[in-house]
């Protein structure tokens, strides 16, 4: 006979899991998936630049060498989508904003605001969005 998962049961391994600050880690299922989706290799992202992925909205950047970052790819002037990474910045073309690869912070106006951060991780030679 099989016993059912207490409800204290069920709150401890929750609280487990987060403590570990690891959900979907796959330590748990064996699985060993990241539960994340793999948008690129580390490879396609120039050191000291940086890729616009169009589809996924997302622009992923490489200030420094093995350090990656990601924001979305949406202007914060008017909503354009950003379309190249070059000298530094992300670069939109609808009103010439430009953002920082390294904190999305605005380099050059109209837009005021930041790009927002997306959260990725490096798997191997992979780049996952979490
Ligand atoms: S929408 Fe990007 S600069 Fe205006």
């Amino acid at each position: 006979m099989t016993q059912p998962a207490t409800r204290r049961t069920v709150l401890a391994t929750g609280a487990a899991a987060l403590a570990a600050g690891c959900v979907g880690c796959g330590g748990d299922n064996g699985s060993g998936s990241s539960g994340g989706t793999k948008l690129t290799a580390v490879s396609d992202i120039p050191e000291g630049g940086g890729k616009v992925f169009r589809d996924q909205k997302v622009v992923v950047t490489q200030p420094a060498k093995g350090e990656f970052r990601a924001f979305s790819a949406i202007c914060t002037h008017e909503g354009c989508t950003v379309d190249q990474v070059a000298d530094g910045t992300i670069d939109c073309p609808c009103h010439g904003s430009r953002f920082h690869i390294a904190d999305g912070s605005v380099a050059h106006g109209p837009a005021t605001r930041p790009l927002p951060k997306k959260s990725i991780k490096v798997e191997g030679n992979s780049i996952l969005l979490t």
